[in-house]
Order: C-alpha cells, then structure tokens, then sequence
C-alpha cells in the first residue's frame, strides 16, 4: 500500500475491517462525515451499497492513515490480522482494535510497532452512540491516542480516552457494577427483573442524561452521600464472582430475545419489531438530548477535581 499523508496530519482516509454489525455501522460514521472510507469484507460482492464506503474485498491499493478492526472477538483470528496489517501498511498507519474485551497487550503481543496499536471501542448502533473508547494497550504512543480522539470527534463522535489498559475499559466496568448488584439483589428474591428496569428508565437513566452520575452527587450535597457511602458499601453484593443463577441461566441455552427467552419470556413478541422500536426510540431520545444540552447557560459549567488523596 502506498501512503498519502505524513504521520501528524488530521486523518482523512479510514479502513474498516469486517462488515459485521459494529463494522458498517464504524464505516457509516466516518463516511457520513466526509472522511474517505474504505470497508474491508469477506462478502464484497453481496454487501448492500452503504452511501459514501467503498465496500472492498481486499486490502484497498492506498494505505489509509486509521484501520479499525472490527472482525469477531477471537484473539487469534485478529491478532493474524494485525501482523498482515503491519506489514501491508506504513508505519505511520494507525490500527484500532474494536474489541470489547480482549487483553490489548496480548492483542498486541509481537507486533513491530507497538506505538501505533490501539483499543476504540463502539457501542451499537455505532454510526448513532456518540461515545467511543480510545483506549491505550499500555505501549501505545500518546500521540496515536490523541490522533485517534481527534478523528473520532470530526467523525461527531464525542470519545474518551484512557491512557492506561484495563479490563472492561470504563463503560463495561460501571454497567457490570450496576447489573452485579442488580442481579444480586434479584437472586435473593428483593426485587424483580421489573423492578430493575423501571428504576433504570423512570429514575436512574433520565438523571443520569442530565447531570451524569458524579455531577448529581455535588447538587444533592455531599453530606448524606457520605454517611449513605458508609451504610450501603459494606452490604453491596460480594465481588469475586459472576452471578450463578444468571451464569446457569445462560448455560441452560436462554440467551434473550433472539431465543425467546431471558430474565424475560418475549413468547408472543416480535423481534424485529423490538429492536425497531428500541433503536428508534433511542434516535429520538439523542436527538432530544443533543439539542436540549448543547448550550450550557452561563455560569452553569462546574470544572472535574482530581479528589485523589494518593495519586499513581
Ligand atoms: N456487537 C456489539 O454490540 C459490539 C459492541 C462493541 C464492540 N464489539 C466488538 O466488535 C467486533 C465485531 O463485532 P460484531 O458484533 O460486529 O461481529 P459480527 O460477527 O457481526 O461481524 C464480524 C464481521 O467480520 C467478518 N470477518 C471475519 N474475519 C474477517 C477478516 N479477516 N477480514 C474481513 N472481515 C472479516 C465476518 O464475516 C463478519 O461479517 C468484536 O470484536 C466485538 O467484540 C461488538
């Protein structure tokens, strides 16, 4: 592949590799933003046209400035992947992995220029989630990590980025927390599945689209947080281990809606017209959320503290 721009220009030109459900949706994102896209498929030829990709079969003739691999979540299948990256593309190219939650160092293990490799994590639908990980693997050059974020923004995605690798990057750590409880609390027959949920879309979740998780904490005040901290941590579910009866559950071949069954029964319920109705509904709501919130009024826009009493 040959280069078309140097190692410190804004990227321009994008590979996305596996036209899968993360894939296109990458693909979209960067193409509808006027960035030059090329996805990497195994089904070129039957792929449906997705406005402004390339859709490619093979690896395309000019080397792109960013790869995200977004191929299924098999160590050794991707790790092949990046070796023929690696040695098709420059030194200068950027690869990304989309990987949810293998080890970015073994990922990683053996290539020539660690620098360039990095975590960027979608969420789905990922052409409509603002929210991407870009996530260092521990030898991955800062700069490759700013680089990164900066294309993601004017790709209008709104990234974070953590400088060091750990497992579950920060939005599966904090969902698990909360579910880890969640289930805890279901298996010892205090609430319900139900119950769960309606605190999640009537309370937790709206707040949250507002003022976060941490910012509400300031604006309650922080005097009663502190003594309900001291209560409540101590008889939190117990870490250490995943939840046995949802672990048998899903061993029992009871894997949600596409099986018909979950911590709900959907016998009776269309599928297609759930997920229609979800991601349609979330369309909305983030639309409603982009424009409520754009535009703090003045004097509103408090700055985060670093509250480390022993920092490193
Ligand atoms: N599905 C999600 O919600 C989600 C969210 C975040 C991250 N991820 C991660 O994204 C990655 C992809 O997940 P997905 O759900 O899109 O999987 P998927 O199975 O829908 O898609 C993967 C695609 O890659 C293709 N592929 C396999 N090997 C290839 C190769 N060598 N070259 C080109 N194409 C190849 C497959 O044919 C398939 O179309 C995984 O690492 C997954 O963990 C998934």
């Amino acid at each position: 592949m040959t280069a078309s721009t140097s190692a410190s220009a804004p990227i321009r030109r994008v590979l996305v590799v596996g036209a899968g459900v993360m894939g296109i949706g990458i693909a979209k994102s960067f193409a509808d933003h006027g960035f030059d896209t090329d996805l990497l498929s195994r089904r070129a030829g039957s792929l449906a046209p997705i406005k402004g990709v390339r859709v490619v079969g093979d690896l395309p003739p000019e080397a792109p400035e960013l790869v995200i691999e977004s191929v299924p979540e098999e160590m050794e299948p991707k790790r092949a992947l990046f070796h023929r990256l690696e040695a098709a593309c420059p030194a200068t190219t950027l690869i990304a992995s989309n990987t949810s939650s293998l080890d970015l160092g073994r990922l990683f293990a053996g290539m020539k220029h660690r620098g360039r490799f990095l975590g960027a994590h979608y969420f789905q639908p990922a052409d409509v989630i603002p929210l991407v990980e870009i996530v260092s693997s521990g030898s991955t050059d800062p700069a490759a990590l700013e680089r990164t974020a900066d294309a993601m923004r004017r790709a209008g995605k709104d990234p974070i980025v953590l400088s060091r690798p750990i497992n579950g990057f920060l939005v599966n750590r904090l969902q698990h927390a909360i579910l880890h409880e969640s289930y805890y609390l279901i298996s010892r027959g205090i609430v319900t599945v139900e119950d769960v949920d309606n605190v999640a879309k009537t309370m937790l979740g709206p707040r949250m689209c507002i003022t976060g998780l941490i910012q509400q904490k300031d604006i309650s005040g922080l005097a009663v947080h502190a003594l309900a901290q001291r209560e409540i941590v101590p008889t939190l579910a117990p870490p250490g281990a995943a939840n046995a009866d949802v672990q048998a559950m899903i061993a029992a071949g009871n894997l949600g809606l596409g099986t018909g069954k979950g911590f709900y029964d959907w016998t009776g319920c269309d599928a297609k017209a759930v997920r229609e109705q979800s991601s349609g509904r979330l369309n909305a709501l983030l639309a409603f959320l982009k424009q409520t919130m754009a535009g703090d009024r003045p004097g509103t826009r408090p700055k985060g503290r670093d509250i480390r009493t022993k920092k490193g």
